[in-house]
């Protein structure tokens, strides 16, 4: 099957129902999304799937056919952080990271989507990514500068 991931054409020829994080993971060698609970509680694995943020833990390949797919990777990278990236370095939004990349990409589709910068708000949106680190006021901020700066989610 075919597949669109981070603007680039990708052909799967493997079970039609692996998940999608280990089609990935394993196939495509895109390891910045994470897998915590393997249960959709976490959110760690969260990618973009036409613009909406998805657990890639519990949805199979087959069901994204066609579809546009955004990993973390579609960011940006060392040398060029996104906005969203460099306010996450400014304001300590990462800690161990496990949940970060998640944490990106559900906060990349609220930019994207016009989301407010207050807190109340943003904590909202990022209900479903938990932190085991429990840093949140400082993930909270990051988005909060990301959104004052209209920081989104691609590198400018
Ligand atoms: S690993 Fe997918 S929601 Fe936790
Ligand atoms: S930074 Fe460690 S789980 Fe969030």
């Amino acid at each position: 099957m075919k597949l669109k991931v981070n603007g680039k054409s990708r052909s799967f020829a493997g079970a039609p129902f692996k998940r999608l994080i280990e089609v990935l993971r394993e196939d495509f060698g895109l390891t910045g999304t994470k897998e915590g609970c393997g249960e959709g509680e976490c959110g760690a694995c969260t990618v973009l799937v036409d613009g909406e943020p998805v657990n890639s833990c519990l949805i199979p390949v087959c069901s994204v056919e066609g579809r546009r797919i955004e990993t973390v990777e579609s960011l940006g990278n060392p040398g060029k952080l996104s906005p969203l990236q460099e306010a996450f370095m400014e304001r300590g939004g990462a800690q161990c990271g496990i949940c970060t990349p998640g944490m990106l990409m559900t906060a990349t589709a609220w930019i994207k989507g016009g989301g407010s910068a207050a807190p109340g708000a943003i904590r909202e949106c990022l209900a479903g990514n938990l932190c085991r680190c429990t840093g949140y006021q400082h993930i909270v901020d990051s988005v909060a500068r990301a959104v004052k700066g209209k920081g989104g989610g691609k590198r400018r």
